[in-house]
């Protein structure tokens, strides 16, 4: 194949840049800071392919100004930072990282649940303090998962995967999803309950569904509500599937126990009353950030661009 020029809007892995330099003419961006659509715009022109992040934002105004991409390779499972459809409409085929990093964010999402259940991070804040006077029988009491309720929103890779993982702590597991799975192909027990159920059944929920028109804002102050007295509430996937507000007002008047995030409403912005509130714990959007994971997410863009310029249809395509 003739030398196609790739644009790669962030530094990525050393591995992933080696890889594609064998095969294209490749480019990263000078800047080690996320790029404005307008940078997008100006850098990539005349590139044929495109290696996106999370943080970029390709809608249709990107998408129009760049004539001559051909394929964006997102280094990312979600790709709810791109126009798919439009992308499709105007010929340009959209790839993801899926499976590379199933464990890794599954592994978070346990962490948060035993964070907030056994008050990790707040007992290692005391501590360094120095506000750690002697062991007592009512100190710093936590809850136990072993046979509580964990609730999956979102029984696809990730959500599966923590199912698993939670039955190994004696959690059981009951999920909603847009699609009724049966235990026989799960390979596993869960539950199948309605979205009600999930809230009113579940001691933990957790957050696995990608980021759609229907799953924006699917946590808002009547779900809260609805939730069992001292539910904890765990997301890892996606900040828009809850109104942030919402939380922080059913964290602060008692409606549910506690949260776990990974992932805000209006990323990097956390909101200010999340920081100040100890039955939280706040990560910086780490889910897939192993120096393995990232390292087989570019092996994953790389093939993905090779197979689609070699005329084949590119494995991860998402649109
Ligand atoms: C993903 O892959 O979607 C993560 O959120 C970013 O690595």
């Amino acid at each position: 194949m003739d030398t196609k020029r790739i644009f790669v809007t962030r530094k990525i892995p050393e591995a992933g840049l080696r890889r594609l330099q064998e095969y294209f003419d490749m480019e990263v961006s000078p800047f080690d800071r996320n790029l404005t659509p307008a940078e997008i715009i100006d850098m990539a022109a005349g590139a044929q392919g495109m290696v996106s992040i999370v943080t970029d934002r390709i809608d249709r105004e990107v998408i129009d100004r760049l004539t001559d991409i051909k394929i964006i390779a997102n280094y990312a499972v979600g790709f709810d930072n791109i126009d798919i459809e439009y992308a499709r409409q105007k010929g340009i085929s959209v790839t993801n990282t899926p499976d590379v990093l199933t464990q890794a964010t599954a592994d978070i999402a346990i962490g948060l649940i035993l964070c907030v259940a056994r008050r990790i991070i707040e007992g290692d804040k005391l501590v360094r303090r120095g506000e750690f006077k002697g062991f007592y029988p009512m100190f710093f009491l936590g809850v136990e998962l072993e046979n509580k309720t964990l609730g999956i929103y979102g029984m696809g890779r990730i959500g599966q995967v923590v199912a698993k993982k939670a039955l190994r702590f004696g959690l059981k597991v009951i999920y909603h999803d847009k699609i009724l799975h049966d235990e026989d192909s799960l390979g596993f027990p869960a539950r199948y309950v309605s979205f009600e159920d999930l809230l009113r059944e579940s001691d933990f929920i957790s957050l696995h569904a990608s980021l759609t028109p229907e799953t924006y804002h699917r946590f808002t102050k009547e779900e809260f509500r609805k939730m069992k007295n001292g539910v904890y509430c765990i997301n890892t996937a996606r900040g828009p599937l809850v109104k942030e507000e919402d939380l922080v007002r059913a964290l602060k008047e008692g409606w549910i126990a506690g949260a776990g995030l990974d992932v805000y409403e209006f990323e990097p912005k956390v909101h200010p009353d999340l920081i100040t509130l100890d039955n939280v714990v706040l990560l910086p959007h780490i889910g897939s950030a192993t120096i393995e994971v990232r390292e087989r997410m570019c092996m994953v863009v790389a093939d993905d661009l090779i197979a689609f310029f070699r005329g084949e249809s590119p494995p991860n395509k998402v649109n």
